[in-house]
């Protein structure tokens, strides 16, 4: 058995480029098929190459080895199998039973802060201590009943999983791996492909695609009826199959921004989190038949509930840039800033609570990833111009496709940097990422000047690179000249000016 990988897992295996695997490629020292290489293939093209510590490569034969000869194995070996996964999936399911405890005791502080926060600026403070007691004792209750709970039937499932099947779409010949324990859509959307869905639970049809050749099973209802020709045709809905081999499925996929429809969605507030004196940080979740498709980058409408206004005055609505990946169509993400003029984030700290309703409407922007460039990728940020740059490198890093990825983070203050955590963590966890926290004076010169010395000092050539950059549009507008004078190409350069946080003076 010969296992096929794609050009991104191949280079992971062997801890070379992505660059280095087409080298070969075009070089006719490695054959390609339908953009996957084999693994004896790849042993063959790279001898020498340098294996981690303990070999990847041995780890995937073995597991190859294994899932061969797995049904020949003695009663006694197998026994021994069976003990050992049964202490690992044992092991894995208090593992994940401690991380959600732990994840809803930080949802739980979170809650806490934010209630004291409020009730700082709320006239009626009594009335405001009061909701806050009830609201952290309903919290704990929860707590109890949640502690009884867990997850063992997705952990169970997900440890059985051996071999994952390979999905290749066509035309675009986009690939992912299909976890058993998802729909072919869940597995497309968490690795950031932008497929054509609408209802996800078998309706309207609009995630119908063709399977070309594999093996796929329905794994819940759908009311969608086909015809017999697409029946005959190999055709099914991606919401309510799951892969059971390696497939090929030809889909409808979106290339660019026109090709996401306009949507309006009611959903809920999942959580909103004081970051600092200055910002907020709300996570909604969208009903789990109506997801919001957008492409990375993207920005979105927030409406308030109506009664949150005064009488006779339309609903606060605001405009920002979503900073989550589509790759988690269940929780969108926004960083709204508390330091300028819109009464959203006031309104937001004072009066809305976890479960409230908000409406959205939209996408809206081009600000999205070139995802066919092969250039690697510089991303810039002032202030909160990061929560669309965020969207963009955790799409990118889903799709897996940049050589190099450098963020510049650019603030008036070291604690406006306030996600510098995450960045840290990309920057230590990953090979091909860096991260550059600047601090400087928010003059639109001194700013403009800064970046310039930074992408001249530490990138040679420029023109090999795309630039994506959140900003105020004074300071945009004076780096395009400067960017073209450096020898970025005109195409290459994106630029973000729809957010609302700390300005700089022009
Ligand atoms: S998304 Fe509506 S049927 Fe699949």
């Amino acid at each position: 058995m010969d296992r096929h990988l794609s050009l991104s897992q191949a280079a992971r295996l062997i801890g070379v480029k992505r660059g280095d695997i087409q080298k070969k490629i075009q070089e006719n020292k490695l054959r390609v098929m339908e953009g996957t290489v084999t693994l004896s293939d790849l042993k063959k093209a790279f001898p020498d190459a340098q294996y981690e510590d303990n070999t990847m490569l041995e780890k995937v034969e073995k597991f190859m080895r294994d899932a061969v000869h797995k049904m020949a194995q003695s009663e006694r070996e197998g026994a021994q199998v069976d003990a050992l996964s049964r202490r690992l999936i044992k092991m894995n399911l208090e593992l994940a039973d401690e991380r959600s405890r732990a994840n809803r005791m930080e949802e739980l502080i979170d809650g806490l802060k934010h209630r004291l926060m409020a009730i700082n600026i709320n006239a009626d403070k009594e009335r405001a201590l009061n909701e806050c007691k009830d609201w952290f004792h309903a919290e704990v209750r929860n707590l109890e009943i949640e502690k009884m709970i867990t997850p063992i039937d997705q952990m169970e499932h997900q440890l059985k999983q051996f071999m994952l099947p390979h999905v290749r779409l066509l035309p675009s010949r986009h690939d992912f791996i299909s976890d058993k324990s998802e729909t072919l859509l869940e597995s497309a959307l968490r690795s950031g492909l932008a497929v054509d869905y609408g209802c996800n639970n078998g309706k309207c049809g609009k995630c119908k695609s063709k399977v070309l050749s594999g093996k796929v099973e329905q794994v819940s209802h759908q009311d969608y009826v086909f015809t017999e020709s697409e029946k005959a045709q190999g055709y099914i809905l991606t919401c309510s199959n799951r892969a059971i081999t390696d497939i090929t499925l030809e889909t409808e996929e979106a290339v660019s921004a026109d090709d996401i429809p306009l949507q309006s969605i009611s959903a809920k507030v999942k959580k909103i989190q004081t970051i600092n004196e200055h910002v907020i940080i709300m996570t909604i979740r969208p009903p789990r038949s109506q997801r919001l498709r957008f492409l990375a980058g993207q920005h979105i409408k927030l409406s308030l509930a109506k009664q949150l206004t005064p009488k006779e005055q339309p609903p606060i609505t605001a405009t920002y840039s979503i900073a989550s990946c589509p790759c988690e169509p269940g929780s969108l993400e926004f960083h709204i800033p508390l330091c300028n003029d819109s009464p959203f984030g006031p309104t937001l700290l004072e009066k809305v609570k976890t479960s409230d309703s908000i409406n959205l409407t939209g996408p809206y922007g081009s600000f999205v990833l070139d995802e066919d460039s092969p250039n690697s990728l510089i991303f810039v940020a002032w202030d909160t111009g990061f929560a669309p740059i965020k969207s963009l490198i955790e799409h990118a890093m889903s799709l897996e496709n940049a050589d190099t990825i450098h963020l510049y983070w650019m603030s008036r203050k070291v604690e406006d940097h306030y996600l510098e955590n995450l960045c840290r963590s990309w920057n230590d966890a990953l090979d091909n990422f860096t991260y550059t926290p600047i601090v400087l004076e928010p003059k639109t010169d001194v700013v403009a000047d800064s970046l310039i010395k930074h992408l001249h000092n530490e990138h040679k050539h420029l023109h090999n690179f795309d630039l994506y950059i959140a900003a105020p549009g004074h300071l945009n507008h004076l780096l395009k000249p400067l960017l073209l004078a450096n020898g970025v190409k005109s195409e290459n350069m994106h630029f973000e000016s729809t957010f609302h946080g700390d300005e700089i003076e022009d």
